[in-house]
């Protein structure tokens, strides 16, 4: 059992906040004055130091950069009108992130360390927290394996730490996607429903080729029949057809369980919407485009939001959207930002108060 009471705290001398300009604020690229860290070893947590974000020291043989032990998460907090803040289901994302920590052999974080340490991160760096809308406080909660030793096996030792970063949309126009044949990110068995660093770093190569062609991002398939489509770069997809919204199944453990995936599940059926969790095939996709029945895609994630796309290729058959004509997508982005802005009720209790 971690006590919060125990917690050491620093508090910066200098803050850095006045160098943020909130009008350019890309996408991960800046980090607020404090950051959480905690060790473990042996089988016991260390103490959790909530101090000034700088640079860690690691040993050259760290396991994590050989062997790929290191898992992540991805939370946003948001300011309402009154400036008060507020993390978007933050529940939700360490039961993940302990479901990525089991598959990885690593060991759980206790609840009062990310919850609490969380928190109590944001609290104090809640200056931080962009009160525009698309923008939000980003909150990458990480764990990564640290024994100092050549030779595949679980380590002893891992570091969990929390940073921040202030932050503007992640993709700031209608995307361009390309449907992956060859590559693959994700196989039955595999780690595909994990948030493990080595699931992006896999996706990579795919996703440099699709750009080299002019695209945003790739649609992944299947591994065995290249056939169903599973997810969209960082994203979870969606696919309005007539009166019912498509996404695949998260049945055999390919898919990441987004959180905003859930939550647009749940806004989808309050607008009356059907809501089919099942295989999807390209076939499928390009017969009801061809049919005038496809009328909406778009992906949705924590750091994309609701990422509307504007085209999909699948061999050399192109789908365009008029993406300004959304009704589906737009209303889904409207009703989720009202409840993220604190403009709308929140009825499920998605935003929890810092
Ligand atoms: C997120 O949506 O939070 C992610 O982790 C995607 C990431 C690659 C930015």
């Amino acid at each position: 059992m971690v006590a919060t009471e125990d917690f050491k705290i620093t508090k910066t001398r200098k803050s850095k906040l006045g160098e943020l300009d909130f009008n350019n604020i890309p996408f991960g690229k800046y980090f607020t004055d404090h950051m959480l860290e905690v060790n473990y070893d042996q089988g016991q947590w260390g103490t959790v130091e909530i101090k000034p974000y700088q640079p860690i020291m690691i040993d050259p043989a760290c396991a994590a950069l050989h062997y790929g032990q290191a898992i992540f998460e991805g939370i946003k907090a948001y300011k309402n009108e009154d400036g008060e803040a507020f993390i978007f289901r933050p529940e939700d994302n360490f039961k993940r992130f302990n479901i990525s920590a089991e598959r990885m052999e690593m060991p759980q974080v206790p609840e009062e360390i990310f919850m609490e340490g969380m928190k109590q991160l944001v609290k104090l760096d809640e200056e931080w927290i962009p009160a525009k809308p698309d923008h939000s406080l980003y909150i990458r909660p990480f764990m990564f394996s640290t024994d100092e030793v050549i030779g595949v096996k679980p380590s002893q030792k891992y570091k969990f730490m929390i940073i921040l970063s202030p932050t503007g949309p992640y993709y700031s126009a209608p995307m361009r996607i390309f449907a992956e044949e060859k590559y693959v990110r994700a196989v039955p068995g595999g780690v595909g429903y994990t948030k493990n660093a080595g699931n992006y770093g896999a996706s990579m190569y795919a996703t440099a080729e699709a750009k080299r062609k002019g695209y945003d991002q790739v649609l992944w398939m299947d591994a065995f029949e290249h056939k169903y489509v599973q997810e969209c770069g960082t994203m979870n997809v969606f696919f309005i057809m007539g009166n019912t919204a498509v996404t695949p199944s998260l049945a055999d453990g390919t898919i990441l369980a987004g959180v905003t995936r859930d939550s647009v599940i749940q806004l989808l059926k309050d607008m009356g919407l059907e809501v089919e969790e099942r295989n999807l095939s390209i076939d499928e996709i390009e017969d009801a485009y061809k049919e005038g029945t496809l009328h909406e895609v778009f992906g949705t994630g924590t750091a994309a939001t609701t990422s509307f796309i504007k085209e999909l290729r699948y061999k050399d058959f192109v789908m365009t959207f008029e993406t300004e004509k959304w009704k589906v997508g737009t209303e889904i982005s409207r009703r989720m930002n009202a409840i993220k802005e604190g403009k709308a009720e929140d009825k499920y209790g998605w935003m929890v108060k810092v």
